[in-house]
């Protein structure tokens, strides 16, 4: 596996796939990966001829009082990971070579009405942040197709939206959530938790799984559905921001044209804050 560490490096290769027609696919990270990351790098391998993984932590969206500087970067073993997955190409820039005016960045991406909902009110710019480095990413690697996970929902709804809007030529698609055997999603912050905390993380999945249950049976109660999650995420010892159904399209309350729901929600724990969502086709009669 190369690894580039400029942007001029990473133009350079890119270019020289693609003008031999090869297909080439980016997997944008913050690094520090798990089996989540490669399970993306599996769907991209599937759907390309070359594969980049980047590995960036984006200063640009981590707010003043969130873990950008404790976040966990382990380029070291990402490497190994990476070259065990076949990957070709890993892109692994300093904050300079993102941001060369030093981090003034005047121009900012938001997706309105997405970007300040659901995770959006609990972190305000963060999304901002992250559409921004994105649409940079692209840019950088001009990769034909990048692919996401839905544990992060919103953010890959975002990422999606942003794409359509500013009609940019990269197919996105989403790959499913990695757990643990218990029901946790992998996260990179799942390493905050301690012994005692990471025995009741899975109470988000639990409470996502009920809330599932419930609309499956066809319960339409979206409120009490909600109160329910959040107690019992309160319950099992966890500080909720949020227990939400939404159409899994736009993210807004189900309506009439809702074919599929979502269940999202955020939950801290000790020095984390964890995320998960489930999706709840609509089987139409
Ligand atoms: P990061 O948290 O490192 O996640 C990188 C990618 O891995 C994201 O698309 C995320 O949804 C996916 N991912 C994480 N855990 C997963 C799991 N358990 N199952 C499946 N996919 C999982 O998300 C970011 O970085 C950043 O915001 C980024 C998009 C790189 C922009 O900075």
């Amino acid at each position: 596996m190369e690894v580039a560490t400029t942007v001029a490096e990473v133009r350079a290769r890119v270019r020289d796939w693609r003008a031999a027609g090869l297909r080439v696919a980016l997997v944008p990270t913050m690094g520090n990966l798990h089996a989540g990351h490669l399970s993306l790098l599996a769907a991209a391998r599937f759907r390309a001829d070359r594969v980049v993984a980047s590995v960036f932590v984006n200063p640009l969206q981590f707010g003043p009082a969130e873990d950008f500087a404790a976040y966990p970067r382990t380029l070291d073993e990402d490497r190994e990971l990476l070259g065990e997955a076949h990957c070709e190409l890993l892109f692994a820039p300093t904050v300079e070579q993102v941001y060369p005016d030093g981090g003034a960045q005047a121009t900012l991406i938001t997706v309105r009405g997405l970007s300040s909902i659901l995770c959006g009110q609990f972190r305000p710019g963060h999304f901002d942040g992250v559409a921004t480095v994105v649409a940079k990413l692209f840019n950088i690697v001009a990769p034909d197709v990048a692919v996401f996970g839905e544990k992060d929902f919103q953010q890959f709804s975002i990422i999606r939206r942003m794409t359509c809007d500013l009609q940019l030529l990269v197919e996105i698609v989403g790959a499913p959530t990695v757990r643990a055997p218990d029901g946790l999603a992998l996260s990179s912050r799942n390493r905050y938790l301690s012994a005692q905390e990471r025995a009741i993380a899975p109470a988000i999945h639990h409470a996502l799984q009920a809330a599932v249950a419930r609309l499956d049976a066809g319960d339409r109660n979206f409120p009490g559905l909600e109160s329910a999650g959040w107690q019992s995420l309160a319950l099992a010892g966890l500080r909720p921001d949020y227990f939400a159904v939404r159409d899994a399209d736009d993210l807004q309350p189900p309506h009439a044209a809702t074919r599929e729901m979502v269940v999202l929600t955020a939950a801290r724990l000790g020095k984390a804050r964890l995320i998960d969502n489930l999706r709840v086709p609509l089987v139409r009669p």
